[in-house]
């Protein structure tokens, strides 16, 4: 692994093999629960950080008591039931809450029927997020705010954009007309409400986001790039999704 980069103020990069981000990123979140046992966790679906809830889940079943955090989940499809396996809700209860042993009602997602002003409130009432792991699109996208999306907006539902259901759709058989039009997602605003942000990235299809989040302008074509104005942002990627130095 290489020295971690301050890419702005608050951005840190660190560059390390793919196979070893899960591994990395796991101490972070380890040293996190171990600070904060009883906060919240904010957590991010897709396929980037699945090998990192593996890696939690080894740390629990060696001791990491994960058992009384509250997991505060990004975002979530709109119109499939909660217990349909496509949906985030099904994700999180079979990939996170289930193996650290975290109980449903522990569990926060935003979705259509709540007001996302109230989902924010929740969320601050719980002393807000210690520590949000993040993915990122390949339009630059975290949670569900596609480009446009406003560096104050608070969780709310959005429509998806043609691209991210297209990169979707392996989870509804390879159909993007499948893949829901919209979604609930905690805004930019939110996310930044959080202490602590850790960022993974892994892959080419990457490469443009992570450069134009953390190299470029803040912009709101590129909603990832509003963690340039976090200060404390780690930000874990393989090769291929940092490029060369
Ligand atoms: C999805 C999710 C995001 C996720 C991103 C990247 O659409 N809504 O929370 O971070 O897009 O997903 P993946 O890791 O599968 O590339």
């Amino acid at each position: 692994m290489s020295a971690p980069v301050a890419v702005t103020p608050g951005v840190q990069l660190r560059v390390v093999e793919s196979a070893d981000i899960a591994v990395v990123a796991g101490a972070v979140v380890a040293h996190a629960v171990r600070n904060a046992p009883e906060g919240v966790l904010g957590i991010a679906t897709g396929r980037t950080p699945e090998r990192l809830y593996a890696e939690l889940a080894r740390l629990a079943a060696g001791g990491l008591d994960c058992s009384r955090l509250t997991i505060a989940a990004l975002d979530e499809y709109v119109g499939l039931a909660a217990d349909d396996p496509r949906s985030y809700r099904s994700y999180v209860m079979a990939k996170i809450a289930a193996p650290l042993g975290i109980p449903a009602e522990s569990v926060l997602m935003p979705s259509a029927g709540v007001d996302g002003a109230r989902f924010d409130d929740v969320l601050a009432a719980r002393g807000g997020v210690d520590l949000q792991i993040l993915g990122i699109g390949r339009n630059g996208h975290i949670g569900f705010n596609e480009p446009g999306s406003a560096i104050d907006s608070a969780t709310r539902v959005v429509e998806l954009t043609a691209s991210t259901r297209a990169d979707n759709a392996e989870y509804f058989g390879g159909d993007a007309d499948a893949v829901p039009t919209h979604a609930a997602t905690q805004g930019i605003g939110t996310i930044l409400r959080a202490r602590h942000v850790l960022l993974l990235a892994s892959g080419e299809s990457k490469l443009a986001a992570v450069r134009a989040a953390i190299g470029g302008a803040v912009t709101a074509d590129v909603p990832a790039s509003a963690l340039q104005t976090h200060r404390d942002v780690v930000v874990i990627a393989d090769t291929a999704a940092a490029g060369p130095r």
